[in-house]
């Protein structure tokens, strides 16, 4: 899974360094936990378990801190991934004050640890911040259309002000930070039995149980869909990049299909009966979703696994687990 290209940027010459991972019992996490420890790195893991899973981090030899990124003791590090957050659309929904805060209070202890020791810091943002935007594919340069109050807003603007303050520690305390802006992104470990399970996992789960697969309104909104290893493969580019201090990339795929589209496409490579429903469309629901990916491209990354066979891969995983 790992390009040799990626695992070359993380094994340090004078031996391996210390990285934290917030959120690293969560699906895109463990994935990172994987591959540092893999490259002989000293891993430290924060997650309070709120979706997190022992069986995604019990392989690893890694450190594991439980707990609130709000509250527990932060080591210092050279190199830290933020991206301990609720992302599931049902739970910061349901639970909008506690979504909110592992990107503002959260953010905030990791990156005073950083002004403190030096360490990098990259933030795991999302599309998220520009809402439904007018420009598509998305630039980074595009400032984003975002309503601050509606539902999905306690998700958009904490991500948001976490950029904010990722930015203001740069300025302020010269803190060595780097943003990465996710994509839609799926595959192994993305949680199949939450009830928050977002919309590729849930797919795949309808078609292998024969159930309808629900879509939300009319299905014609888009999105594209990021297979892990691509997304991981970007984030590390991003953090061992040496001019890419306080610079903001998009981390994703740019093969962009509908709603509905996916659906029949989960149907095929699942080889499943299940009928496709639709269910009330969601509230402030981005219509498209299309990054630019050019600045990411210029360091060299590539995303190289299409949808069906990110599917297909997907689908083996989760047949293993019923
Ligand atoms: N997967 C995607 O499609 C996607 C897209 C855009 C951005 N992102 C961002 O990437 C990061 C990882 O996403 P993911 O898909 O792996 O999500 P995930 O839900 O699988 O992982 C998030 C982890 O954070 C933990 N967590 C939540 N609140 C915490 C807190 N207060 N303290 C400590 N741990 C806490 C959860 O238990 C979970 O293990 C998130 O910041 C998310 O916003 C993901």
């Amino acid at each position: 899974m790992w390009r040799e290209k990626t695992l070359e940027l993380i094994k340090r010459p004078g031996g391996s360094g210390r990285v934290l991972i917030t959120g690293c019992a969560g699906f895109i996490g463990s994935w990172l936990a994987e591959a540092y420890s893999g490259a002989g790195w000293e891993v430290y893991c924060v997650d309070n378990f709120s979706t997190g899973r022992m069986e995604n981090i019990s392989h690893l030899p890694v450190r594991l801190l439980r707990g609130n990124v709000e509250e527990v003791e932060l080591p210092r590090f050279d190199l830290a991934f933020h991206g301990a957050a609720l992302p599931a659309p049902d739970f910061y929904v349901k639970r909008p004050v506690e979504a909110m805060l592992p990107d503002s209070l959260g953010l905030l202890r990791v990156l005073r640890r950083a002004a403190e020791s030096g360490g990098r810091v990259v933030f795991l943002s999302s599309s998220e911040v520009y809402g439904d935007p007018e420009v598509v594919p998305t630039p980074e340069s595009y400032w984003g259309r975002v309503n601050p109050v509606g539902v999905r807003s306690p998700y958009d603007e904490s991500k948001r002000f976490g950029e904010a303050l990722c930015m203001a520690f740069r300025r302020e305390y010269g803190v060595d930070v780097r943003v990465a802006r996710i994509f839609n992104t799926y595959g192994p470990r993305l949680d199949p039995d939450s009830s928050y399970a977002r919309v590729v996992t849930k797919f795949l789960v309808q078609a292998l149980r024969g159930e309808p697969i629900t879509v939300h309104g009319d299905g014609l909104q888009t999105r594209s869909f990021a297979y892990v290893s691509d997304v991981v493969n970007g984030l590390i580019t991003i953090a061992h990049c040496e001019r890419c201090a306080g610079e903001v990339y998009n981390v994703g795929s740019d093969e962009e299909v509908t709603i509905l589209e996916l659906a029949k496409l989960v149907k095929e490579v699942a080889g499943s009966a299940s009928p496709i429903v639709h269910t009330p469309p969601r509230p402030d629901d981005p219509r498209r979703r299309r990054p630019d990916l050019s600045k990411l491209r210029a360091l060299g990354w590539e995303p190289v696994v299409k949808l069906k066979e990110g599917l297909s891969l997907t689908l083996l995983w989760l047949r293993s687990l019923f």
